[in-house]
């Protein structure tokens, strides 16, 4: 329980609507590690969680509901504001600027002899972006009672800290970032009044946190570098315009007692019999990866180093399935769209090249499915996390958890988990395809002891922070 009100504001809430054909809503829990972090808020904290209606059934819920004040029963008891902003604003600001602009800079993604390219169209989309935010920032002053502390979540919500600032100077305002942070020079691609729009909007906070130290050395690199703002000597506060920013770090973690609970119900039983009767073969070998088709996950790659492993490594084939989940993520914008072909043609070109009656060697799945993910968890002998940059990545961190018999974990060291998992770990270079082939090969060669011994620590590791106290950790930081 906590003193002041509390307020949480984020583009994607912890439920989304889908519209059947006879008018019917049906609620569904979003994915991404935002809200499986802030979900563990759960509703006896007493905390308003505000968000964004994402599209036709959000509005609609919406325009069903008292002033976007959605139905406990579809929440889970958790109370939820959500905001209709206008669908050409919305799109403009969570399809251009978020998710085609902010977060390539911080997950590095542009291709630079031709992107990015700000022109016109791209100044339109700011302007949605700053007016998509002050309706956040609205909101909120409306919403917040005297003295309420207010969680403004991720790259969505840059300029929300800076504008509720204005509106509402009695609030206590905390940013989280769930991203990585780019470094100086890559985050001076932004137009240079935009990438200090953005820093002056974060600094509006008393406090901003991050995933990793690296992240937040990054963010306080940028604010010395485009604004001249002053830091600290040891990185935990930063000075600009005489308003002094608090810089913390929180390293998110599995939720234990969730995952080990909710992997042995009887839809994950199913669904790894199901897995194994795919599989096939005694005594085969698994490599498990699970994502949102994301470009900054690596999956090309991941799938490219599989392929290197069965040319290098005769001796796997037939004796090592590589089960790869990729749900569907931003299918509106057409990168995502052509990198989600690409996955699937490059795991069909491998089953054709070497697959064989009785041996499929890549198991794709596209269909979102959470039990089926712990299911492969749970079987999983090796899991593949190589993103070329990642805030945290949470896969890496259920993995240990949930496994039934240990888990070698391949990582990324660009992935933010990498700070708190590299040592147990084997670690790979993301864009090293030969380094992956390799490290794969070692994983599958762990002995079995080994293995379990280092998936014991890698559990502990990945639970030291849980999502609840993670959470109440931002919140005392926030008073203190
Ligand atoms: C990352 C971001 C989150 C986002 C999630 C899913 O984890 O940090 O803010 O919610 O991806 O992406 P989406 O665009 O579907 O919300």
């Amino acid at each position: 329980q906590h003193g002041a009100q509390v307020l949480v504001a984020s583009n994607r809430g912890p439920v989304s609507y889908a519209r059947g054909d006879d008018g019917s809503l049906t609620a569904k829990r979003g994915g991404g590690g935002l809200v499986s972090g802030l979900s563990a808020i759960g509703p006896d904290a007493g905390a308003v969680w505000v968000c964004a209606a994402l599209g036709d059934g959000d509005r609609e819920a919406v325009r069903r509901s008292e002033g976007g004040h959605l139905p406990a029963d579809d929440t889970g008891g958790q109370r939820v504001r959500m905001l209709d902003i206008a669908p050409d604003v919305f799109a403009a600001a969570y399809n251009g600027i978020a998710n085609s602009v902010l977060w390539f800079v911080h997950h590095l993604l542009y291709e630079t002899p031709l992107e990015p390219v700000f022109d016109a169209g791209f100044r339109e989309q700011w302007r949605a972006y700053e007016a998509y935010n002050a309706a956040f920032a609205d909101a909120l002053a409306a919403e917040a009672a005297e003295g309420a502390a207010v969680l403004v979540q991720d790259y969505h919500l840059t300029l929300v800290p800076g504008m509720l600032r204005e509106r509402r100077p009695d609030l206590r305002i905390g940013h989280f970032s769930h991203t990585p942070w780019a470094p100086p020079d890559y985050y001076r691609l932004l137009p240079d009044d935009v990438a200090a729009e953005v820093l002056r909007g974060v600094l509006g906070a008393d406090r901003a946190a991050f995933l990793t130290r690296r992240w937040a050395d990054a963010f306080i690199a940028c604010c010395r570098d485009v604004l001249g703002a002053s830091a600290a000597g040891d990185g935990g506060s930063v000075t600009f315009e005489g308003h002094t920013t608090r810089i913390g770090v929180h390293g998110l973690g599995a939720d234990a007692d969730f995952l080990r609970k909710r992997s042995h119900e009887a839809d994950v039983e199913e669904r790894m019999a199901a897995l194994r009767e795919q599989i096939g073969g005694r005594g085969r070998r698994t490599i498990v990866r699970v994502d949102r088709t994301e470009l900054s996950k690596n999956i090309v790659r991941g799938l490219l180093a599989y392929r290197l492993l069965l040319e290098r490594r005769p001796e796997w084939r037939g004796e090592v399935v590589h089960v790869a989940f990729a749900y569907p993520s931003r299918q509106d914008l057409a990168v995502y769209r052509d990198y989600t072909e690409r996955v699937q043609a490059v795991a069909d070109e491998i089953n054709a090249e070497f697959g064989r009656e009785g041996w499929q060697p890549v198991a794709l799945h596209v269909k979102d499915d959470f039990a089926r993910s712990l299911a492969a968890y749970r079987l999983a002998d090796v899991a593949l996390v190589n993103p070329i940059r990642d805030g945290m990545n949470l896969v890496a961190k259920e993995v240990p958890v949930v496994s039934d018999e240990g888990c070698a974990l391949v990582l990324s060291r660009e992935a933010g988990a990498y700070e708190e998992l590299g040592q147990d770990a084997i670690t790979v270079n993301p864009y090293d395809v030969e380094d992956t082939a390799r490290a794969l090969h070692e994983a599958l060669a762990l002995p079995r002891d080994e293995r379990a011994e280092r998936t014991k620590r890698l559990a502990a590791a990945a639970t030291a922070l849980p999502p609840a106290q993670w959470f109440m950790a931002q919140l005392r930081a926030l008073e203190g």
